[in-house]
This record gives structure tokens, C-alpha cells and sequence, in this order.
């Protein structure tokens, strides 16, 4: 029998534990009116908006949106997975989390067998390797010495259909070898999955192995094949070479981040180890989390060419989302960070970098220039607009000056005219909204809207917490904030925060009527459903007030043909 945590742990946890104590040991908070404030800790800001209930036990940052409660906290400031949240606050708080494990049916979650067989097939790549003088050679000419090679673990996966079948038998069974994504089948028939190929094991920062990647030794194709993602392996969270490159980041805290495997192994050849790469896939937010969580600045390395381009700006993006502090190197068209170095050697290789290191925004600038006529004024009007767009998301107004001084430059506009210059937005994509959140946005922003709604003879049906909302905007004259949160629980004013945030077009203004009413035959609709389940009222009673319902909501319709 097995045991996990009982389903509501997570409750559990966060009922014991205090969210002000836990957010306050980690960032500083001053009590404001019933909640506390403090700077935020997931963007950067100067005032403080972020803020924490402890009555909700809730936080929500006006600044970036980003809100929950103490666990979502804690995932999100350490880069923690949930469970790992779960048993970091019992920890600290002195939760004994073993009452509250549970007898289950369900497999136990115990992986180690499925790492073991990893490590025993990186082993057995390992040794393959070692007899194969063509494997060998292989590493060689890629100029990598004995060192390197165990240092990563390289190794070769024979020309054979089930030579690590036989190898891992009877000690693992076919099906742990399939769960790892070690063989392959066909027409019911398992193989092994890598066939002459050399062998890239990848660790995770335990440096247990998790996957592998297989390079054919030709330049056949599929040039390299990966493990699929299995249940100890998903490709968006590790980052290939992290668990050694975190030992080498330099006094500067600097990680470097490279497209293939082959560059973050020929780097560490040639003295430069602090690269990473991403797994074959596209770079994730948790990989830059985790990039974050040992490095102060990231460097990224990625071909010059157009597929290069476009991963270095959804990097970028995912980057200057975390406001981490990002940097672009072009590596020359037709090399590679290996081929460079291999070329160069090191000393060129980390002058090179230091030369053409350009800031984020600024290699984004560049990229907008590079097919426009600045002297023209067609040019400049599009690059202005390319230009703002991508400043946009800059929170500190020191650097965002910096760079509306360096498009002032560019195109000999002065700063003053460029902030005034609206960004075109692209026409939104028209969605099917739901009429709820569209009523909220029109009477958080408009108060002649708000103020007709108070008028609407059938104010009285609408539930409770509209109609409160609609009082206090009205007695306020206007949606106020900073007086919203010392009146309605901040999950709610997080939510009235986004929906002030979401445009209103004029249709939905001019629709306002149609949107109410729907409300209000839902909430009649409700109304009558509540009746007829009443146990208190007798059928006589309960017919009465359906059918007064049904008056009201047959009024409605009429209503809306005045
Ligand atoms: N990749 C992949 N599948 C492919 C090609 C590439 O998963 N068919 C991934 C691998 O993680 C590879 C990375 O994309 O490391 C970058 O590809 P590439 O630059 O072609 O590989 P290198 O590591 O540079 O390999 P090499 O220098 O040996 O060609
Ligand atoms: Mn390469």
C-alpha cells in the first residue's frame, strides 16, 4: 500500500500558515489601512503595489497582475514545483506533514527505479563507447578530450536492435525501459529507441539522469533524437549542462544560452562552461526561472538566421517578462558558439562576446532598423511605431529614457513628440467575451453607465455584490482603487484591477442595457431554480413566486423593445 498527501493538503497548508509572515520575511510590507503594501517582488517598481490581505490570505501586485495565495507565492518567488512548496512551508513552519498522509490505491509516486535504469543505460552508452573506435573517433575529431566526454557522460548506442534490451534485462522489465522512453515499438514489437547514434545523457541539477539525446554520426537524418518527455522528464523544465554550468557563472553571475548540445559541450572545452541549452524545444518561462535562480544575467547565443532570429526574440520576450537583466550575441552566419571557439580558441571567442554584447531592447531596436530607410519619412514613421512597441513593457523610467533618447537619436525626433505619439494597435481579435466581464469593465470605467445602471427598474433583482459595487462607485464619484481596497476582499479588487484594464469599444457601451439585462434573467432564472428546490415552501407558495419571477423576466424582454 502506498501513501500520498490527502487531496486538500494544499488548504491545509495554507490555513496554518501565515501569508503576511511568509511574504513579509521575504519582502518588506507596511501595513496599509487593513492590508499590507510593500514593493513588488515579480517586477520592478519604485511605489509600492503590491499588495498582501490577511484576512484573504491572498496577495495581488496592481503593477504585473500577478496574484494568489501563500503556495502560488512561494512557486513563483523560489521556482518551486507545488509539492516542493507544499513541504518547504510545513518546514518552516513546523508543519509535521506526515499526519496528513493518506493510505491510496494509486501507484506510489516513487521514481527511483526509472532514474536508476537511466544511469545503468548512460553506463552501458558510456562503455559502448569506449569499444567503439568509431565513437571515439568521433568525440576526437570534435575535437573533445576524455574529459569532457566523462565530464557529460558521452557515450554510444550500438547498431543494434536490442542491445540495451538485452543489456538492462532481466533487472529493469521492457515496460520501465518504455515508461523512459528508452525502446520503441513496432507492430508490437520492442527495439531499442537509439541505434547508432552517440549519446548526450541529460542531467537534471541532482545530475540524475533523465533523458538522452542520440546524434547520428553522418549528417543523416533526423540529425539528433531525443527521449520523449516520460514522468521524470519534461523538456520545458531542465536546461542541458545547468548542473555544471551553475558551478562555473564567474564573479559576474552570467549564464550563457546556446541552441544545441554540442556548443554547451565544445564551450566547456575550450574553458568557457558556464552555457546552457534547451532541449530541442523552445526556450520556456520555467527554464529562464531557472536560469534565474542561479544567474544574475543571462547572454543569449543563437544563430543569425531567421530561425534564430525569431527564438532570440521569444526569448527575449520570456525574459523581459521576469524583468532578468538579458543580453544578445550574433554569432557570425555560418558558425556556431563550437564552431567559433574551435576556430578562435577562447580568448577570441570571450572577446568577441564582449565586443558585440548588445542589451535586450537594444538588439530588438536594431532589428526593426535593418530593413527601413531612416532618412525617409516612411521609415521612421515605422520604426517609431516598431520602436514604441517594443519599449512598451519597460517598467523603470530611468532605462525607458534611456532608450526614448536613443530612438530620439535614431530618427531626430525629440523625446517629447515620440511619447506623444499614440501605438497603433493592431484591430483585436474579436472574441465571443463573456458578458459578465464586459459589464464590470464598462461600470469600473464609466460612471454616467454605472449611474443609469442605479436607475434601471429592475435594480433591485441584481445580486448582492454588483449592487454593492455599484453604490460604492457612485458614492465615490468614480472606481477608486486605493479606497476599494480597504472596502472589498483583494481577490475581488484584483479582479475589478483587470477588468479596468480591458477596453470597452463604444458598441459595448452603447450595449450596456442588453448586457444588463442578461444578468438579471440569469440571476431570476437562478432565483427560480432556488425556489423550486426550496423544502420550506409549499407547492402553492412555490408557484406563486416562480410565476412572480416569470413576470419579471417576461418585463425584461418587453423592456427592451421601448
Ligand atoms: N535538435 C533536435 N533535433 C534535431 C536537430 C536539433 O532536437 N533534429 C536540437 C538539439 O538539442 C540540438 C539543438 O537542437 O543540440 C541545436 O541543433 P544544431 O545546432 O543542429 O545542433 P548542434 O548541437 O550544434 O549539433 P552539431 O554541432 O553536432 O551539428
Ligand atoms: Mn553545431
Amino acid at each position: 500500500m502506498a501513501y500520498k498527501y490527502v487531496d486538500d493538503i494544499a488548504n491545509i497548508i495554507s490555513e496554518q500558515v501565515d501569508i503576511v509572515s511568509v511574504i513579509g520575511s521575504r519582502v518588506p510590507l507596511k501595513r496599509a489601512g487593513r492590508n499590507y503594501k510593500g514593493l513588488c517582488p515579480f517586477h520592478s517598481e519604485k511605489t509600492p503595489s503590491f499588495t498582501v490581505s490577511s484576512e484573504r490570505q491572498s496577495y495581488y501586485c496592481f503593477g504585473c497582475q500577478k496574484g494568489g495565495g501563500v503556495i502560488n507565492f512561494l512557486m513563483d518567488y523560489e521556482n518551486l514545483d507545488f509539492i516542493t512548496a507544499i513541504e518547504t512551508l510545513a518546514d518552516q513552519q513546523g508543519i509535521d506533514l506526515a499526519r496528513y498522509l493518506a493510505q491510496t490505491d494509486e501507484p506510489a509516486k516513487d521514481y527511483s527505479k526509472l532514474y536508476e535504469l537511466n544511469r545503468q543505460a548512460a553506463r552501458y552508452f558510456y562503455r559502448a563507447m569506449k569499444q567503439s573506435e568509431k565513437a571515439r573517433n568521433y568525440f576526437k575529431q570534435r575535437g573533445l578530450s576524455d574529459e569532457t566526454v566523462f565530464h557529460f557522460g558521452l557515450g554510444f548506442a550500438p547498431d543494434s536492435w536490442n542491445g540495451l534490451i538485452h543489456a538492462m534485462s532481466p533487472k529493469f522489465s521492457l515496460k520501465t525501459l518504455e515508461q523512459v522512453g528508452l525502446t520503441a515499438a513496432s507492430k508490437g514489437r520492442e527495439y531499442d529507441r537509439f541505434r547508432a547514434r552517440v549519446m548526450f545523457p541529460i542531467l537534471d541539477l541532482r545530475k540524475r539522469v533523465i533523458g538522452f539525446g542520440g546524434r547520428v554520426l553522418s549528417d543523416q537524418q533526423p540529425k539528433y533524437l531525443n527521449s520523449p518527455d516520460s514522468v521524470i522528464f519534461n523538456k520545458g523544465y531542465h536546461l542541458y549542462g545547468l548542473f555544471s554550468a551553475k558551478d562555473y557563472l564567474g564573479p559576474d553571475k552570467r549564464v550563457l544560452l546556446v541552441e544545441g548540445y554540442m556548443d554547451v559541450i565544445s564551450l566547456y572545452q575550450h574553458g568557457v562552461k558556464n552555457a546552457v541549452a534547451s532541449l530541442g524545444t523552445a526556450f520556456t518561462e520555467h527554464q529562464a526561472k531557472l536560469i534565474r535562480r542561479f544567474a544574475d544575467s543571462a547572454v543569449i547565443l543563437y544563430d543569425g538566421d531567421r530561425a534564430g532570429q525569431q527564438a532570440t526574440k521569444r526569448a527575449l520576450a520570456i525574459f523581459f517578462g521576469l524583468d532578468f537583466p538579458v543580453y544578445v550575441v550574433t554569432i557570425p552566419e555560418g558558425d556556431d558558439p563550437d564552431t567559433y571557439i574551435v576556430k578562435h580558441g577562447q580568448a577570441a571567442f570571450e572577446q568577441f562576446v564582449k565586443d558585440n554584447m548588445t542589451d535586450g531592447y537594444t538588439y530588438l531596436l536594431n532589428l526593426a532598423k535593418q530593413d527601413l530607410d531612416l532618412t525617409q519619412i516612411s521609415g521612421q514613421r515605422s520604426y517609431l511605431q516598431q520602436a514604441l512597441t517594443i519599449i512598451k513593457p519597460i517598467q523603470d523610467d530611468m532605462i525607458k529614457q534611456v532608450y526614448l533618447n536613443q530612438i530620439s537619436h535614431d530618427i531626430g525626433l525629440p523625446v517629447e513628440e515620440i511619447i506623444r505619439t499614440p501605438i497603433k494597435q493592431p484591430a483585436p481579435a474579436s472574441k465571443a467575451d463573456d458578458f459578465r466581464a464586459t459589464l464590470l469593465s464598462l461600470l469600473l470605467q464609466e460612471l454616467d453607465v454605472t449611474k443609469q445602471m442605479r436607475q434601471h427598474p429592475f435594480y433591485d433583482e441584481l445580486p448582492g455584490a454588483w449592487k454593492q459595487l455599484i453604490e460604492f462607485i457612485i458614492s465615490e464619484n468614480g472606481y477608486n482603487i486605493e479606497l476599494a481596497i480597504e472596502r472589498f476582499p483583494l481577490d475581488v479588487c484584483a479582479v475589478f484591477d483587470q477588468r479596468r484594464r480591458e477596453a470597452v469599444s463604444p458598441k459595448d457601451r452603447q450595449n450596456w442595457p442588453v448586457l444588463l439585462r442578461q444578468l438579471l434573467v440569469e440571476q431570476i432564472e437562478q432565483d427560480i431554480r432556488r425556489i423550486n428546490q426550496d423544502q420550506n415552501l409549499s407547492q402553492e407558495e412555490k408557484l406563486k413566486q416562480v410565476i412572480n419571477k416569470q413576470k419579471k423576466i417576461a418585463l425584461l424582454w418587453n423592456k427592451e423593445t421601448q
